[in-house]
This record gives structure tokens, C-alpha cells and sequence, in this order.
């Protein structure tokens, strides 16, 4: 593959709602980020995705956009955003915004407007059908539950259509005005020296037109629409344009979030002249989901964890460079689901740091884009939730009562939505042991997770091996000028796939061979090496014994070594 800029970096994402907050409300905000940017320089990262702070009335927590062209008040000014632009690169730091565009909030201006005159131009903004107050359009479910029509505010005989929350009415890609004006939008952001867009929910900009019913997927009789969605055809119209009009222009990093499509479509999407520069891997993210609901999820065994990374990495190898993630805001904690629960409550807190640490370790050093969350780097965790009143994402209501009406209790629903539920990586940044974690010096917006007066950065900043240290040790020897062509460019090859609960690989380039290996289980095992070792770059403390031919592992021992 072309080398590309960003082929050498480590991204980020800030979650700005609650990573820091400046000025005690509650609510992290921009002058929260800018104060944090030494600590984001002293961890190695070099790629800041900012989750949305535009203007928005939070119905989806600024996935819902009121204004493209305005910073939300809660979150700061446009002053705020700029000066962590220019921060940003006196650091050589490259800042991405979120690029919400098949949907906008029903508080945008376009939307009122097409409510004010549903046949007048921003009419044609949305997706907007007549209504009989019996039969919708179609039969698609809507992300969040219900279905995916709502009636058009001040027009009974009307509905317009919304993928996500009701709240999120879809635009209208294939009017070509609303095209221009996304893209419109999109370079007055590149202008102000944006290095790109982490780009939200692109494949549902093309639907499956004409509106018609799919078979029910559940007893609601609707079909969800992510699985309706894998049928549009032709998307490639609307991607081609908006890189050719709006990015291509800047040369703008883009990191796509895309479900579905199949392995040879990767090319297309991600490939040297692809839609966007790279896709996130959720290949063991939407491992062991149904359409059912998540009380009928399985969960992932490191097996599988194995398969899903192998997978992907081998359907993208000397195609795409992919964005390789164990965590994001819409997902638990990495270290809670990947962690088997049955290892987790049968270790001790040193082996829990080590096996955090073997987690990272094998997601870094995959060929592509290392994207970290805010949090991973301390090994945050799922919060522990004790009534339904706590969960706050929209995404959770339709899943516990689904749970309920499959026959759970109550108690089980609420530990099915503990496990899944999206708040789980969207508690306070773990700043140090005072109130609140150090994240306010208000009330926090959400609750913090009470782990934080034993796992925290202030902590971890002083113990020398801790989880947080270990990720600045990756990032070091990513870049390292000896390993960045192995570790970054290099090819990779799974070595010994098939020996149960061992996850190892083989990174190679000029001459140069690195084996990333971890045992993925408490039991100590054996593996055979390929060639002797050179040199051992990296372990993560799991005691290892060496022989000329083989290692022994102890469970979760973590190792990177450069082999003769
Ligand atoms: C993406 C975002 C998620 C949001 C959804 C609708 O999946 O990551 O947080 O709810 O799009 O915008
Ligand atoms: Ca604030």
C-alpha cells in the first residue's frame, strides 16, 4: 500500500462530555480538552477524534446536531475549538470532528422549516411521506425501538422517517441541494485546519428505495434497519461525490464508521482510492449480536476475539489499513467484555492489570490505526448499575423492556443492559482520588464510577508499571525509529492460530521479524517459537521462561520480542 501520513500515528477519542470539565457545571467541555493536551502529548497520542460538540439538544448526546456551524454553549465557543486547533498541531496533533450527516436533529433549522412548509424546499430535505393514520410507508425499525416513521409535527397527514431517535430525522441524500450543503459544511470545517472526520453512521445515507416491508424480525412485526439497510444499492454515487467535492480537495483524514458490508466490498470503502481513508474493525464488536435484542447477545471467548482480529486483518491486508479499536463510546469497556467474567473474578488485581495489559497489547500492535478511548489507557471499567433509573443512553430502554417481555426478571434485565449498555464507557474520565474522580468540581453529569478512588491516572501516573505506563511503552516502541517500519508498516501473519487461548502474530518488513504474543487464559501454557529471540521489546510483567526453542507463558503473560 501507498504510505499515507497518518499510517504512523495513534488516534484517540475524546468522549468531551466527560473527559474534563473547566468550569464546575458538570459537563465536560473544549477548555476542559485544552487543559488536558500535556497529558494527551505525554501519553504519545497524535490523532484527537472529538466526539460531537456541536449545537444540539443532547437527545442522542450530540449525535443530534441543531447547528453544523455552531459549538454547543455547554461544551464552549468556536474561539475554544480553534485554539485547540492550533494547540493541536504545536504539538503535532491533528484534530477530527465527528461528521453526523445522515441525520440531524428535529431542532435543526431545516427541520422547522420543513415542518413550517412540508412542500417547500427543506421538504425535500427529509425523507417525508403522506399518512392515513393507519399504514406507515414501510415496516423498519428504528435503531432505538419503534418504528422508524413518526408523524411530521403540525401535519397529522403527514410522517417523516428517522433511522435513529425520533429526535434524529434522516437527510435526504438523494435531493442533490442537501448535498451541496453537507459538503459546503464539511470544507468551512477543513478550512479551520481540521486534519479530517471520524465520519458517523455513513451507510444509511442510501436506502433501500422504493419504502416497502421486509420480513418482521421480530413480534412487532417490524424488520430492523440495519439489516434492511445491507440492501441499498449504489451508495458508492453519494461517497464518490462527497470525497471528490469536500475531502480529496484537503487531503482530509477520514475514519468511517461502516457495519456490514461484506469483506470484498473493503477496497471499495477503504482501499487506495477508497471513500474514506480507513474503517473501524467492529468484527468482534458485533461479534455474538442478534436482532432480538441483548438479552439474546453471546458473549465473545478469546477464541473468537482471536478469529474476529485474524479475520479482518486478513480481508484488509494489502488492501486498507483499518482502525483497530477494543473500545468506544457506543461500546462497554474493552476490558470488561474480552476479559472472560469467569478469569476476571478469579484474579487477583496484579493479574487483572496484566491481562488489561495483554488486551492492549494485542489490539496495538495489529496492522492498522491503534484508535484508543478516553479511559482505556487506565483500564477503565464497566460501572456497576443498581436500579434501571441509572442508565441514561436512549439505547437502553427498548432493550430492558424486550428482556422483561422474553420472561427475564427484573433484576436479570437490568445485568443484561450492565453488560452493554453504551454508558458504560460514558462515565467521568478517572482524573485522581478526590470527589468526583477530579473529572468537576460540580455534579457530575453522569455518575462516576465508584472504582475511581483505587483506579485513577494520579495513581497510575506514580506506579511505574501500571496500565497507563504500559500504553505509553506501546506507543513508544510503535514510533520507535528501529520498529515503526516493522510495527507500522510491516505485513501480518497469525502465528500458531489454532493452539487454544494463545494469541500471537508475526509483524514483518525489511528484514526485521517482531512476534506479539499473549496467553489469552489463566492457565500457564507453552508456545514454540519460529526462530530464537533477539531481543525482548516488551513484556507486560506475566513471568515468561525461555528456552532456545519455545517460551513458557503464565496466564496472561504478554510478550513482544524481535526473533533472529
Ligand atoms: C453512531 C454513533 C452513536 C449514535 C449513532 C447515531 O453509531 O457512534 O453514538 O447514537 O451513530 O448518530
Ligand atoms: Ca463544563
Amino acid at each position: 500500500m501507498e504510505r499515507k501520513w497518518w499510517h504512523e500515528k495513534v488516534a484517540y477519542q475524546i468522549y468531551p462530555k466527560s473527559f474534563y470539565d473547566a468550569n464546575g457545571d458538570g459537563i465536560g467541555d473544549l477548555q476542559g480538552v485544552l487543559a488536558r493536551l500535556d497529558y494527551l502529548q505525554e501519553l504519545g497520542v497524535d490523532i484527537l477524534w472529538l466526539s460531537p460538540i456541536y449545537c444540539s439538544p443532547l437527545a442522542d448526546q450530540g449525535y443530534d446536531i441543531s447547528d453544523y456551524y455552531g459549538i454547543d454553549p455547554r461544551f464552549g465557543t468556536m474561539e475554544e475549538l480553534e485554539a485547540l486547533i492550533a494547540e493541536g498541531r504545536k504539538r503535532g496533533m491533528g484534530v477530527l470532528m465527528d461528521l453526523v450527516v445522515n441525520h440531524c436533529s428535529d431542532e435543526h433549522e431545516w427541520f422547522r422549516k420543513a415542518c413550517a412548509d412540508p412542500d417547500g424546499p427543506y421538504g425535500n430535505f427529509f425523507y417525508i411521506e403522506p399518512y392515513d393514520g393507519t399504514h406507515l410507508p414501510c415496516n423498519w425499525r428504528s435503531t432505538f425501538g419503534g418504528p422508524c416513521w413518526d408523524v411530521l409535527p403540525g401535519h397529522p397527514d403527514r410522517v417523516y422517517f428517522h433511522t435513529f431517535h425520533r429526535k434524529q430525522p434522516d437527510l435526504n441524500w438523494e435531493n442533490p441541494q442537501l448535498r451541496q450543503e453537507i459538503y459546503k459544511m464539511m470544507r468551512w470545517w477543513l478550512d479551520k485546519g481540521l486534519a479530517g472526520f471520524r465520519v458517523d453512521a455513513i451507510i444509511n445515507i442510501r436506502k433501500p428505495l422504493p419504502w416497502r416491508d421486509f420480513p418482521a424480525d421480530r413480534e412487532d412485526g417490524l424488520c430492523s434497519v440495519a439489516s434492511v439497510q445491507t440492501q441499498a444499492t449504489g451508495i458508492g454515487a453519494f461517497l464518490r461525490e462527497m470525497k471528490a467535492e469536500a475531502l480529496r480537495p484537503y487531503n482530509a483524514f477520514t475514519a468511517a464508521e461502516v457495519f456490514g458490508i461484506p469483506p470484498e466490498r473493503l477496497p471499495e470503502f477503504e482501499g487506495e482510492d477508497g471513500y474514506f481513508s480507513t474503517l473501524f474493525d467492529f468484527s468482534s464488536e458485533l461479534f455474538g449480536q442478534t436482532a432480538e435484542g441483548w438479552h439474546t447477545y453471546t458473549r465473545i471467548t478469546p477464541e473468537d476475539y482471536k478469529r474476529c482480529c485474524f479475520a479482518h486483518q486478513a480481508a484488509t491486508a494489502g488492501v486498507a489499513f483499518p482502525a483497530n479499536i477494543i473500545e468506544n463510546h457506543d461500546e462497554p469497556r474493552g476490558v470488561s467484555r474480552y476479559i472472560p467474567a469467569a478469569d476476571r473474578a478469579a484474579m487477583s488485581p496484579a493479574q487483572y492489570e496484566r491481562a488489561k495489559k495483554l488486551l492492549g497489547g494485542l489490539s496495538f500492535f495489529l496492522r492498522g490505526l491503534p484508535f484508543l478511548y478516553q479511559g482505556q489507557e487506565l483500564g477503565m471499567e464497566n460501572v456497576p448499575f443498581h436500579s434501571i433509573a441509572e442508565l441514561n443512553d436512549v439505547s437502553a430502554a427498548q432493550n430492558y423492556a424486550l428482556a422483561l417481555a422474553a420472561g427475564r426478571s427484573e433484576e436479570e434485565a437490568l445485568a443484561v443492559c450492565a453488560l452493554w449498555s453504551r454508558d458504560n464507557a460514558r462515565t467521568p474520565f478517572q482524573w485522581d482520588a478526590s470527589p468526583n474522580a477530579g473529572f468537576t468540581t460540580g455534579t457530575p453529569w453522569m455518575r462516576v464510577n465508584p472504582n475511581y478512588t483505587r483506579l485513577n491516572l494520579a495513581q497510575e501516573r506514580a506506579q511505574a508499571d501500571s496500565v497507563f505506563h504500559f500504553y505509553r511503552k506501546l506507543i513508544a516502541l510503535r514510533r520507535d525509529a528501529a520498529y515503526v517500519e516493522v510495527l507500522a508498516h510491516g505485513s501480518l501473519t497469525p502465528y500458531l492460530p489454532e493452539q487454544g487461548n494463545l494469541m500471537a502474530y508475526l509483524r514483518r518488513n525489511g528484514g526485521r521479524t517482531v512476534l506479539v504474543a499473549g496467553n489469552f487464559q489463566l492457565e500457564p501454557q507453552e508456545m514454540a517459537l519460529p526462530a530464537p529471540i533477539r531481543q525482548v521489546l516488551l513484556t507486560n510483567g506475566g513471568a515468561i521462561a525461555f528456552w532456545e526453542d519455545r517460551v513458557g507463558l503464565e496466564g496472561y503473560a504478554f510478550l513482544v520480542a524481535e526473533l533472529a
